[in-house]
């Protein structure tokens, strides 16, 4: 059974594009940071793995939130519905009221589709349009309207944030 780590390590090394071998370092040692700070972590099936972080909104602070990432499937089994169904094991298991995930529209834009005004938890100049929320609980963001966030540990390093062009 594959680590974190080495489901990480060996996506992102693949991954082309943006991405090389220094974010697959990276994106694999975030996982172990995350983890080692008390993040839950997913391993589904043996081939997709993901970290959910605590984040409070905080114009709402009795809203259970969590923030995906880093999220990775092994190449051979991507586009095959293995990220959707991590996500709702992890869904079931932690009971969220609101989930959030930054990352590219055509990966996340369909699923994470609630529409919110809940800013980042770090001064980056990630895009916001890229910073998307599914709400688990009905109803749960009606009313929070524009609101900081505020999250701990691993996550809050601002390069985490930045884009993988200037990552690695
Ligand atoms: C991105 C990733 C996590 C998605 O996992 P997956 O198991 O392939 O995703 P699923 O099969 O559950 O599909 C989820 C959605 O992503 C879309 N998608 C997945 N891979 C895609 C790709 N390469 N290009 C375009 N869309 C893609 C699917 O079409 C689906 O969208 P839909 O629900 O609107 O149809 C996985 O492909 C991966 O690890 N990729 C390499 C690393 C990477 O690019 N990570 C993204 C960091 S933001």
């Amino acid at each position: 059974m594959k680590t974190p780590y080495e489901i990480q390590y060996e996506t992102f090394t693949i991954a082309g594009g943006l991405y090389n071998e220094g974010h697959a370092k990276l994106y694999a040692k975030f996982a172990d940071d995350l983890i080692a700070d008390g993040s839950y972590s997913i391993v589904y099936e043996g081939v997709a793995h993901a970290c959910y972080t605590p984040i409070t909104i905080d114009t709402a602070p009795h809203l259970k939130c969590y923030v995906v990432a880093p999220l990775a499937v092994l190449p051979e089994y991507q586009r095959q519905g293995y990220a959707t169904r991590l996500m709702e094991k992890a869904e079931q298991e932690l009971k969220p009221d609101v989930v959030f995930i930054m990352g590219e529209v055509h990966h996340y834009a369909r699923r994470y589709n609630t529409p919110h005004k809940v800013g980042l938890p770090v001064e980056t100049l990630a895009p916001l349009e890229n910073w998307f929320a599914l709400e688990l609980t009905n109803g749960a963001l009606d009313g929070v309207g524009e609101s900081t966030s505020s999250m701990t540990g691993p996550y809050t390093a601002p390069h985490i944030w930045a884009h993988p062009s200037e990552q690695a």
